[in-house]
């Protein structure tokens, strides 16, 4: 990697969703993203790597009426917690930032009228699913009802689940909006559409250039080209690119109650957050945005979002007469033990879960030993983890600085020998830089590191014939023992360079130990001599089982506090719904005593309840609180309930009222309790 002339590299992950927390799966790409950033920047490059929350669109503005919130309130809230679970996964952007700001406002502006003044934009009047009751239009997902082709209930208006049908929502069944329990009705309105036929040609000489020598000069991967040659062939569709009011986002000049589709605005928002960052760095942003700009920019996503990165995005930029990218990387998805994340597994594990119970450059280690540069789906199997993890980073690498750091700093006060006792051993390590360079640059994270891992075992050959802790029991044998030593941590010293954009922690307790100052690419071809090192501290401990086992734990129990009992907006709709006296007074709420508690077989959320209304008479009721109360603690209790509910037949037997309970869910949910004196069967006004 020969840093002559610095390229100038912008680069992005996608940006997450504001509506709800980072999970494992989003974090194989901002891993992958921040190890290719941080080794870009590690070779001299001037490399920026920016991202922000995509805080628009439906589900973020229900989510928030949900809570009760206003949704700045919701994304500025979600805003911290995403960025402090990068942080602590070592993610460094260079700027974080967000979706509802005031220059990606500009930016959409600018880009939409640009395209509209050249003729890209039509509009047409259609129809669509509409909810009498919220007044508002229904996205596919928030429309219920029964699959039309083989008839099981519950899907959602775009896909079954079950037989893998797809259809449009009015196809459905029996159709409810999940929003207010209404039947949609149709209803016209006219919209934006983004002609995306009109860069048919541009497009094609964009994706397929026709000199390239090789895969590398191609603006996407080539199992990525295939795909996109497919739909090609399908026929390039007008893009609908508003929404009507009510809507989350930007509204679209000169069009009031039309706002943007989120999905015009997001991508916008990558240069954006990249102009705040220019703005408070004084770097030009033109340069880096002009067609004919020097500067590359990359963007790395997952596969289900090609179509918006590698059609719409480019499109949208060229028809706007700025820079299209130069590559866009798709990666793959996260399974977890050899299957898709599952809530009720244990393995739909947020980053937050992970983080309290193991080290993050263990999953970063773990991540880059698995990635390549194509769009193969990889798997965290937690037993392969460990193991990797310990016989890799542990077992080999900080074993050859363990073994060799104690006898240089108690024999020789901590300072290296001043010649290299095996010169040609140490040129091997340091002549392995420019491929290791070469696999990180062409994404091939999972080569880099079982290059660097072979390394590793000759490092720890080479200590095992020698057998310092042998020689130093010897008498006359203490320059042995210091070249060995010396050598041992030399080959660390690089081993630990080859790693660090994969590990920067362990890379930087290991410059602190080294006492040398952050470690550039090409500081490995010239070794440690006469230099004094500080004291050795563990790097790293061993992953234990009871960790793994902890982590799925754990993920288990938020799947209750992150699954709300009632459907999504029943609450937002109880909130704003006015009823009369009369409606109220339909509602029969009584004290009950809870004589009986105990959990339901099969049921990881529910407890039933045995509750004494008065008179003796009881009913049985199923609760969704087993997350937060133990049986025991329940019995003897009081509490309210909804008395003259319907039954409901539930998996585990009918449920005869509802028990009534307060809080976001998991631990923190709380039933209502009377003051003493409250007797079973005494109605609630
Ligand atoms: N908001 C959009 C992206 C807009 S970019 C202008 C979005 N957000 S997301 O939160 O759903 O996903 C963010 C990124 O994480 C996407 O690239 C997505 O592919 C990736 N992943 C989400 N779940 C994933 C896995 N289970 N495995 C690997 N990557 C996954 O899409
Ligand atoms: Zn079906």
């Amino acid at each position: 990697m020969a840093a002559s002339t610095p390229r100038k590299i912008l680069v992005t992950s996608a940006l997450p969703y504001a509506n709800g927390p980072i999970h494992l799966g989003h974090m194989v790409e901002y891993i992958q993203t921040d190890i290719w950033v941080r080794f870009q920047k590690m070779g001299g490059n001037a490399c920026t790597y920016v991202c922000a929350d995509d805080t628009h669109g439906t589900p973020i503005m229900l989510k928030a009426q949900q809570e009760g919130i206003t949704p700045e309130q919701l994304i500025a809230r979600i805003s911290v917690e995403h960025q402090r679970d990068f942080a602590e996964f070592g993610v460094g952007f260079d700027n974080y930032y967000s979706t509802h700001s005031p220059e990606n406002r500009e930016l959409a502006e600018l880009i939409y009228t640009r395209l509209r003044d050249a003729g890209h934009i039509a509009k047409r009047t259609i129809k669509q699913a509409y909810d009498p009751v919220k007044n508002m239009f229904l996205p596919d997902r928030f429309i219920k009802g029964e699959c039309p082709k083989c008839g099981s209930k519950d899907q959602y208006g775009d896909s079954c689940e079950v037989c893998g049908a797809t259809y449009s929502p009015t196809e459905l069944k029996n159709a409810v909006s999940v929003v207010s329990g209404a039947t949609p009705i149709e209803k016209e309105s006219e919209h934006y559409f983004f002609k995306l036929g009109d860069f048919e040609n541009t497009l094609r000489q964009w994706l397929f250039p026709r000199e390239h020598k090789d895969a590398r000069d191609m603006h996407v991967q080539p199992e990525v080209a295939n795909k996109l040659d497919e739909w090609f062939n399908a026929g390039l569709q007008d893009w609908d690119i508003s929404r009507d009011a009510p809507y989350f986002g930007f509204e679209i000049p000169d069009a009031p109650g039309k706002f943007f589709y989120v999905w015009l605005d997001a991508p916008i928002g990558y240069l954006a957050s990249f102009k705040n960052y220019c703005a408070k760095k004084g770097v030009s942003f033109d340069d880096y945005v002009r067609p004919d700009s020097e500067t590359e920019l990359y963007h790395f996503i997952g596969k289900d979002i090609l179509y918006f990165h590698a059609l719409f995005w480019p499109a949208m930029l060229s028809g706007a007469k700025f820079r299209t990218p130069t590559s866009v990387f798709a990666h793959g998805f996260l399974t977890v033990n050899g299957a898709k994340m599952s809530k009720s597994r244990g393995t739909f594990i947020m980053a937050r879960t992970y983080l309290d119970h193991l080290n993050p450059e263990y999953l970063r280690y773990y991540f880059a030993y698995k990635l390549g540069p194509g769009v193969d789906d990889l798997d965290l199997n937690f037993d392969d983890f460990t193991q990797r993890v310990n016989a890799d980073l542990v077992g080999k690498v900080v074993n050859i600085a363990s073994r060799c750091a104690g006898f240089i700093n108690k024999q020789f006060g901590g300072k290296l020998a001043t010649t290299l006792a095996e010169p040609a051993l140490y040129e091997k390590f340091a002549s392995a830089s420019e491929s290791i360079a070469r696999s990180y640059e062409q994404r091939e994270f999972s080569k880099a590191m079982r290059d660097v891992m072979a390394l590793a075992d000759v490092a720890n050959q080479y200590i095992d014939e020698k057998k310092p802790w042998a020689l130093a029991k010897q008498a006359g044998k203490e320059n042995e023992v210091h070249a060995v030593c010396s050598m041992g941590v030399n080959l660390f010293r690089v081993l630990i360079a080859y790693l660090k954009p994969a590990l920067p922690r362990t890379a930087a307790q290991s410059e602190a130990f080294l006492n040398i100052p952050a470690l550039s690419w090409h500081d490995t071809a010239t070794p440690l001599l006469g230099h004094t090192i500080n004291a050795f501290t563990p790097l790293m401990t061993r992953v234990e089982a009871k960790q793994i086992e902890a982590v799925m734990e754990q993920s288990k129990s938020t799947l209750a506090a992150t699954t709300p009992a009632a459907p999504p907006s029943a609450l937002a709709e109880a909130i704003k719904l006015e009823i009369s006296i009369d409606d109220f007074n339909k509602v029969d709420l009584r004290i009950a005593k809870i004589v009986k508690a105990q959990h339901v077989e099969g049921a990881d959320k529910l407890l039933q309840l045995t509750v004494d209304l008065g008179e003796g008479k009881t009913r049985n009721i199923f609760a969704g609180i087993r997350s937060a109360y133990e049986p025991k603690d329940l019995e003897g209790r009081y509490t309210v309930v909804v008395a003259n509910l319907a039954p409901r037949k539930m998996k585990f037997g009918v449920s005869e009222g509802m028990v009534l309970a307060a809080g976001p869910g998991g631990k923190d949910l709380w039933i209502l309790s009377p003051d003493s004196g409250a007797q079973s069967g005494m109605r609630v006004k």
